[in-house]
């Protein structure tokens, strides 16, 4: 039996979709604790891409057990949108799937205020992805929110719900500028979703308790990436929840004690989507390359990303801050033919050189990165599956990554698809 966690070491959409979708082969539940649908984990099948917001990337691995925990926030359009779009490509949704009874719910004032909020900042705007998972996060902590287990008691629902909707049409109205929300609209509609999933609602922390007493194959799967954890992430430019590993432990009721291994999922370059401050950001042609030949537009909402070089403060950090024992790294093939490549090792600030990673803005925005040279490949190592057969210089820019952040690769990916995968150390 093993916990396994799969979190994002940088700013997110690193390819934690494909590594869980790799992993589960060998799990039986595979779980995701915190997020929304702000997140978009892709997995490509042979020819077919499935784009995950909600629901675990295992679910496209029959027979496996998918659990969405408590500290994930859901909508439930879009979690009936997500189940009816796998169901049309053949892909079970059914007795496989749990949703925690303790999760909160994303409602259309959430949505509203988010956008609004957005606006109101201007130039100060975080970049959200506009689903409304910081205000549904931010009610959960004003002990407002909605929980699964409240949806499903009508009444409770229907009082809770209407002293909320009193509470929101006030600042919709007076603050934003905006049209009141009809209460009855929102609790038909509410109660229209319910019946397509309510059937999924369970208290999956019981769940979760019997299946490792049973000896059974976790996979954690997280959502985001380190940099944009709430606590340790680029505040604010981050999002509303616990991203690290430690949000396993309160989003799905693992307690430290029973996790066995966290694996870092790594790009082998940096991006971001959305604002705040990043100090490798590439703003000239080689950033642009590394674009196009990763395809970094958003899962989400098809934004550009931004990109640049491979930040080593950024990962050392984030192998401290989620306990690291062993790393993925993906897209290491978006190098190839990169004359050269390189890597951040430390921050240059105010002639100083920083190894940690500041926690102060204007002081992260003033970094400049130190960069190490390294010699590219010329060869196309799409679908390499042996380390071996990469080309030298792929060897050592990943030794040297190793290197630098302390930690070894249990995994290297080498294009989207499963079989694209150099599968150095299983994890269960
Ligand atoms: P996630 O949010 O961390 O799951 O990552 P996203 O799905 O948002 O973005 C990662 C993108 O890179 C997806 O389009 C993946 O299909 C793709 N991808 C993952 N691993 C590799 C790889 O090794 N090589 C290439 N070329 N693409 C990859
Ligand atoms: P996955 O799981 C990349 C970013 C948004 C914005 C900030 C806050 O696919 O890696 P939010 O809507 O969460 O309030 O936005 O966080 N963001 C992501 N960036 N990948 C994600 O998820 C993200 N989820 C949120 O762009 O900067
Ligand atoms: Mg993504």
């Amino acid at each position: 039996m093993s916990v396994v966690v799969v979190v994002g070491t940088q700013w997110g959409d690193e390819g934690k979709g494909k590594i869980i979708d790799v992993l589960t082969e060998d799990a039986d539940v595979v779980a995701r604790y915190q997020g929304g649908h702000n997140a978009g984990h892709t997995v490509m099948i042979g020819e077919e891409k499935f784009i995950l917001h909600l629901i675990p990337s295992g679910i496209l691995h029959p027979g496996k057990i998918c659990i969405i925990g408590n500290g994930v926030v859901i909508d439930p359009s879009a979690l009936i949108n997500e189940i009816k779009l796998l169901r049309e490509k053949g892909i079970e949704v059914d007795n496989n799937f749990f949703i925690s009874d303790r999760a909160h719910l994303v409602m259309p004032y959430h949505l509203i205020y988010d956008i609004s909020g957005e606006e109101r900042r201007g130039d100060n705007k975080i970049g959200t992805t506009g689903r409304g998972i910081g205000p549904s996060y931010t009610d959960k902590v004003a002990r407002t929110g909605l929980r699964m287990a409240d949806y499903l008691d009508k009444d409770l629902f229907h009082e809770r719900l209407k002293a909320n909707m009193f509470d929101k049409n006030l600042f919709l109205t007076k603050l934003y500028g905006n049209e009141a929300l009809k209460f009855e609209e929102v609790f038909d509609k509410f109660m229209e979703y319910r019946k397509e999933i309510e059937r999924y609602v369970t208290d999956t922390n019981i769940t979760l308790k019997n299946s490792i007493s049973k000896g059974k194959n976790i996979l954690c799967e997280g959502a985001q990436g380190t940099m944009l954890d709430i606590d340790f992430g680029t505040y604010p430019f981050v999002t509303s929840s616990n991203s690290t590993a430690g949000g396993v432990c309160t989003g799905l009721g693992i307690a430290p004690t029973r996790i066995d291994k966290v694996i870092g999922v790594v790009k082998a370059y940096t991006t971001r989507v959305g604002e705040g401050p990043f100090p490798t950001e590439l703003l000239d042609s080689d950033g642009m390359k590394l674009r196009d030949r990763g395809k970094e537009y958003g899962a989400t909402t098809g934004r550009p990303r931004r990109c640049g070089w491979f930040d080593a403060v950024v990962v050392r950090y984030a192998a401290w801050i989620n306990g690291l024992d062993t790393m993925a790294l993906t897209k290491l093939d978006v190098l190839d033919r990169c004359e050269k490549i390189y890597i951040c090792t430390g921050y240059r600030y105010n002639g100083k050189i920083l190894k940690e990673m500041p926690s102060s803005l204007s002081i992260i925005k003033e970094c400049q990165p130190i960069y190490k040279e390294m010699d590219g490949w010329t060869e196309d190592i799409t679908g390499i599956n042996s380390f071996d057969d990469l080309p030298g210089n792929a060897r050592r820019y990943i030794e040297e990554l190793s290197n630098i952040v302390g930690i070894d690769f249990c995994i290297i990916s080498t294009g989207q698809k499963r079989e694209e995968t150099i599968l150095l150390d299983g994890p269960f």
